[in-house]
Parts: structure tokens; C-alpha cells; sequence
């Protein structure tokens, strides 16, 4: 049961799939208190959960936040707001459960119990509309909400390979390295990433010739190795004379504008460079419209990038800071000049100010970028993703953005951007899954092994071992930082086996995946949502639940020998080396010290459940999902699952079988 309230007039998001009508009295559990603010009482044994991409816990408590999509890679634990608006909450508690979506094109701030421990407020700075949830379970009011807010996207069935990104890979040698590297090291891949570099200056949709004298035919090679290349795309267009996407951009208009109506100038990667405003339909049509151009080089899967969107300077901004840094030429500054001139170079990037300088023509008017900051990267997204439609409707394609809003669940996935090398952003990956999951955002991973920063051996290691439960599975990493591909490590046994592990999960995978998309299901869940009435479940920050029975629990601290886990109930663990050499123990309800070496993998299954398992490929379209091994916990009858070669949409109208499952073995 969903019910809507209105405040004001908000701008139309495009969060919400199907519309329904407004409620004329408000009848809400929140109050509203003098400072505009819905406000809750919170019993201390009431979690909230969601918000999607967020810091801290899975459990949101204690902390506050504020939709704002920002571009920042230091990702630590005093950071409010990273690159998406994920403004759904569940409240589950005391008085039972229930969700609240405020949809709003601008900033939402939530105090969930940061500044009165025993308090939450929401307040949403422009207007909005609140849609409470009700269900008689967390996972009920989920399905609820994706009712609301439409079906998820789902990727071809290749998408669920591991891929290889780092930005770094200068031209078509280093492609050709990685794809050797790997093969040679017997370990499958289905991705290569091409990063910024793969561009001419930058320029969106172009390619560098000198680096990629030939792009198609490596498409080509490369696609029949079983490798797809995923280019990425930047929201900022290059200014530059003779561009013809920049100069039919200010032809027909479909640049954001100034206040005079000129393009809006800043610096991103390639300089100068100005936003296409994909919140006019018409330039959106046309901004999409350009991905043909790399999808006749056989390309068929993108990631969308710098799309909150990122600002390194607006030329106005730094031609103050230009002066005040010449003003000093020769002199001796004082000290306070000094830090003056740090600090204003410190304010050049993605500054609210810019964001009020440019405007968007959109079919409810022209508005300022600052009141609908949020939706540039889902609408940037959107634009691919309708431009896919309108070209091959039944195609699958692979997509995934940086920065997002609820909505934009319906048009690709995301990553959650530039995490770092550390053991922290291991398990802070773990803990987004569910509030994205939460927000339809199924397709997500992170940056396997971290972006910024080196990683280690064993770091990698683990992560690898988290990363070979989520959807979207890339290893990427940024420039000067060591190198991070699997096979330049020592231990390449073990990182074989892992992608083997990856792979022979794939259809059972894919399967969860695809039930959770069509059926409004979380993929990944807290302990708390499928054991409600275990007290100790709802504590457990560090573990999760995956697809129909399933849970995992990862090491996620350096050097540790293995790690406690909690059992809610009898469970069957597997213990594996490789995809075939593994063991299965039966393991009781109550909290368990397991030693789980580097070399090792250890999951859970539910009593009732069966987990399929193929034989390892190099790649997702050479897997045999004909010859399943089956691991059976308890008794379990059969398995639904998806089959085909996930390529096309129609497919999966007839892709569902329900599998006879054999008796556990004993
Ligand atoms: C941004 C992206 C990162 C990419 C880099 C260069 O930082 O988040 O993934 O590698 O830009 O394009």
C-alpha cells in the first residue's frame, strides 16, 4: 500500500514509473516540526535502513546525510553525500515497518538520529512529493516501493563476467596485454574498460587513431577471444572548432546556458568543455543519438561518467583565482593571503555557485542546474539508454553511471565511483549492496582491489572473493598506482580459482538476478530482512544475504585468519578451493570462529535451497549450463532458473525453468 502526499509543486524527477494520485490529508507516523522538518521518534531497537549509495552502516543510524550528488574521491566516514540521490528510507522497528520516498529534484537532508540520537528528520529543501510505504515486512515494503518506482535494468547475461578497467591503458598494445596476460594465466575475462584515453582530446564518441588505429577490428578480435570492450563516456563535450558534436550541440542549442544563453563553459578533462542538457528531450535525443557511433565500431556496453556533474573550474572562477595568485607575483604575501589563495583553489571544483551559473530548457520550463543537480547523470543515462531502445528495442546492452538518482534503476546500473585501496572501502562495498539494492539499483559493483591508492596482494585477494557475488564485477584503478590485474600477482593459482568460482556461479547468479529484477526482490539483504524476529540479526553489519538462501560474510581485515560468524539458524557452509574442490558442512544456529585462509572461499546455504554450479569458462558465453553440479542444503525440490545466452529482451518472456534438483549428497 502506497500513499502520496504533495508539497508544493515539485519538478517531475522521473523517479516514479507509475503515477498515482495525491492524498488530500496527510496521515503519516512523522511530524512536522517549526524548522520544516519530518521528524520520528525512534524506539532504540528501530533500524533505518537505505539511501542507497551512502557511507557507514547498512543500518543508517547515528549519522546524517544529504542527497548531493558530488564528485569527491575521498570517500571516509565524515562524508555526507557521495554521487547519487537515494532518498528511500525503511523504518523497521517497534511500531512495525514501513518506507518513505520524498522525490525531489533537489537537496534532501537526513538526521537519522545524528543530532538527537532518538530522533529522525527529513527535510527536503525545495518541493516534493512523500510517498509512504507500508508493507507487513521490510522486504514487502521493497517490493512495494519497486512497484512505484518501475522494473530494474537488466544487462546482457556476458555483464555478469569479470572485466578489467584501469585508467592507464594508453592504446591498443595495452588492451592487447591485458587480454594476453589473462589468457595466458588461464583466468576468464569477458571485459576490457577503455578508460579516457582511448579518445581523441577527450572528445566524446571519437577515438584516438593514433592509439586505436583501428578500433572496430579489435572490437572485432577481441568480441571472438570473448572479450567485449566498454568505453567510457564523459558527461563534459569538448569546445573546440570543427568538433562536429560540439559544434551541433551550439548549432541547435543543446547545451546547458548561461544566464545570456550562451553554452556554459568549464573545465573538465578535455578544458574547455560544456554539459549536453539532457533534461531537454530533444537534446537528450540527440546526445544518445551519438553512441551510435562507437556501437558501429561493435561496441555494445558503456559507462557514463563525471555525470553529477563533475566540474574542475568554471572559467569565471578561475580567472579570479588567476589574478589573485598574479596579484602576489613578487611580493611578500602575508600568511593569511597566502592560505587565502590555497583556499580559493581549494572552492574551483564542482562549487554550488557554478551550478547556480547554468540553466536547462526542460519541458516544465527553464530551470536552474542547482535545483535539479541531482538527475544530470540519471538523465545522461537515460539518454543511451532510449537511444538503445529506439535502435535495437530487443538488444541488451551493457550500461552503468557514476552518479544517479532513484529512476535511473530502469535505464542502466551503477558503480559506486572512485573508491581507494583500502580495507575499509571492502567492506563499506559489502554494505551499500543492500541500500542500493533497496533503491532498484541491481546492477552494481565497486572497484574491485580499490581504485585510488596500491593495493596488496591479499587485499585483492579478498575483495576478489566479495566481488565474485555482485553483478557488476570490475577490477579498476587509477593511474601511478601499482598495477592490479589478477595475473600480475603471485599467488595467480588462487586468483584463478576465484574467477573460476565467479564463473561456475554465473547461471545461478544471473538466475537470482533476473528473479530479483522482474519480481521487486533485494538481491543482497541484511540478515534482519529474512530473520525479522532475530534480535542478533538486526546487529550484524558484515554479512548478507544473496539471491533465494544464500549468505556470505567475507574477511575483510588484513592479515586475519578468518573471521566470527553468526548463523541465525542451521546452516549448510561450503567451503571452497576451486569451483570443483570444495567441501559442504552442516553448521548450527549461533555464532562460529572460522579459519578462512586467502586460498579459500567460504558461503552459506539455507536449508531448502540449491545452488547450481558450471563448469568454469573463459568466458560467459562459453558456459555449459547444461552440465549443472548441484550443492543441496536440506531438502529442496527445485530451482528456478533463467537460461539463455541473455542477449535479448524478448528472451526472457521463456528463459524460466524450474529445475528438478537431486537429493543432497550426505
Ligand atoms: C573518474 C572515474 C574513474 C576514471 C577516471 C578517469 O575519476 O570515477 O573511474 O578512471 O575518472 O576517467
Amino acid at each position: 500500500m502506497i500513499r502520496k502526499y504533495r508539497y508544493g509543486n515539485p519538478f517531475p524527477t522521473g523517479a516514479v514509473a507509475c503515477e498515482i494520485a495525491a492524498e488530500k490529508k496527510e496521515q503519516t507516523a512523522f511530524r512536522l516540526n517549526a524548522e520544516g522538518e519530518f521528524t520520528l521518534a525512534l524506539a532504540p531497537e528501530d533500524c533505518v535502513y537505505g539511501l542507497g549509495e551512502a557511507v557507514r552502516g547498512i543500518n543508517k543510524r547515528g549519522w546524517h546525510y544529504e542527497s548531493c550528488n558530488e564528485d569527491d574521491p575521498i570517500i571516509t566516514e565524515k562524508r555526507i553525500a557521495l554521487y547519487g540521490a537515494h532518498n528511500f528510507i525503511v523504518v523497521a522497528g517497534k511500531k512495525g515497518v514501513f518506507g518513505a520516498f520524498f522525490d525531489c529534484a533537489d537537496r534532501v537532508l537526513f538526521d537519522i538520529g545524528y543530532t538527537d540520537p532518538d530522533e529522525l528528520r527529513v527535510k527536503a529543501v525545495a518541493d516534493f512529493d512523500l510517498y509512504i510505504v507500508e508493507g507487513k515486512s521490510a522486504v514487502e515494503v521493497v517490493r512495494e516501493f519497486r512497484k512505484l518506482i518501475g522494473d530494474s535494468y537488466i544487462p546482457p547475461k556476458w555483464a555478469f563476467g569479470f572485466g578489467q578497467s584501469r585508467w592507464g591503458y594508453r592504446c591498443e598494445a595495452d588492451i592487447r596485454e591485458v587480454a594476453d596476460g589473462y589468457a595466458e594465466s588461464d583466468m576468464p575475462l569477458d571485459m576490457i574498460y577503455l578508460d579516457i584515453d582511448y579518445m581523441d582530446h577527450y572528445k566524446d564518441f571519437t577515438v584516438n587513431k593514433e592509439r586505436y588505429p583501428d578500433l572496430k577490428a579489435l572490437a572485432a578480435d577481441m568480441k571472438k577471444r570473448g572479450i567485449r570492450l566498454i568505453p567510457i563516456i564523459d558527461a563534459g563535450v569538448k569546445v573546440e572548432k570543427g568538433y562536429d558534436i560540439y559544434e551541433e550541440g551550439v548549432e541547435k542549442g543543446y547545451f546547458c546556458k548561461d544566464a545570456e544563453g550562451e553554452p556554459y563553459v568549464v573545465g573538465v578533462w578535455p578544458g574547455d568543455s560544456v554539459f549536453p542538457d539532457v533534461l531537454n528531450p530533444e537534446a537528450r535525443k540527440w546526445f544518445g543519438s551519438k553512441y551510435r557511433i562507437l556501437l558501429d565500431e561493435g561496441i555494445e556496453g558503456f559507462w557514463n561518467d563525471m555525470n553529477e556533474p563533475s566540474i574542475f573550474y568554471s572559467k569565471k572562477r578561475l580567472a579570479g583565482v588567476l589574478e589573485k595568485v598574479a596579484s602576489a607575483r613578487g611580493r611578500n604575501m602575508p600568511l593569511e593571503e597566502y592560505h587565502g589563495i590555497l583556499g580559493a583553489i581549494g572552492t574551483l571544483a564542482n562549487n554550488r555557485a557554478d551550478y547556480a551559473e547554468f540553466f536547462h530548457d526542460t519541458p516544465n520550463g527553464t530551470v536552474s542546474h542547482l535545483s535539479v543537480h541531482n538527475l544530470f547523470g540519471c538523465y545522461m543515462t537515460r539518454a543511451a539508454a532510449e537511444y538503445f531502445e529506439e535502435y535495437q528495442p530487443d538488444k541488451r546492452y551493457l550500461l552503468f553511471s557514476r552518479s544517479s538518482h532513484i529512476g535511473m534503476h530502469r535505464y542502466g546500473g551503477i558503480w559506486t565511483g572512485d573508491n581507494a585501496s583500502w580495507w575499509t572501502h571492502l567492506l563499506l562495498n559489502l554494505k551499500m549492496l543492500p541500500s542500493l539494492n533497496m533503491c532498484g539499483f541491481l546492477y552494481v559493483g565497486a572497484d574491485i582491489g580499490g581504485f585510488g591508492d596500491n593495493t596488496s596482494e591479499d587485499l585483492l585477494l579478498r575483495w576478489t572473493a566479495l566481488g565474485i557475488f555482485t553483478p557488476l564485477m570490475r577490477n579498476h584503478s587509477t593511474l601511478d598506482t601499482r598495477m592490479q590485474e589478477c595475473f600480475r600477482f603471485k599467488d595467480k593459482k588462487t586468483f584463478r580459482n576465484l574467477l573460476g568460482i565467479r564463473y561456475a556461479l554465473v547461471p545461478w547468479l544471473y538466475s537470482e538476478f533476473v528473479k530479483s529484477a522482474t519480481r521487486g526482490d533485494m538481491m543482497f539483504r541484511p540478515l534482519a530482512f529474512d530473520f525479522p524476529n532475530d534480535r542478533r540479526a538486526r546487529t550484524v553489519e558484515d554479512q548478507l544475504m544473496v539471491g533465494e538462501g544464500l549468505m556470505i560474510a567475507p574477511v575483510y581485515e588484513q592479515n586475519a585468519a578468518g573471521r566470527y560468524v553468526y548463523l541465525p539458524e542451521e546452516m549448510k557452509m561450503i567451503r571452497m578451493r576451486s569451483a570443483t574442490d570444495y567441501e559442504e558442512t552442516m553448521l548450527s544456529a549461533g555464532d562460529h570462529y572460522l579459519e578462512i585462509p586467502l586460498t579459500e572461499t567460504v558461503f552459506f546455504l539455507r536449508k531448502g535451497h540449491a545452488l547450481p554450479l558450471a563448469e568454469p569458462a573463459k568466458c560467459v558465453d562459453a558456459l555449459d549450463e547444461t552440465k549443472l553440479r548441484w550443492i543441496v542444503s536440506g531438502n529442496a525440490a527445485e530451482y528456478e532458473m533463467y537460461v539463455g545466452n541473455g542477449e535479448s529482451k524478448s528472451e526472457l518472456k521463456t528463459a524460466l525453468r524450474k529445475l528438478k534438483v537431486p537429493q543432497e549428497k550426505k
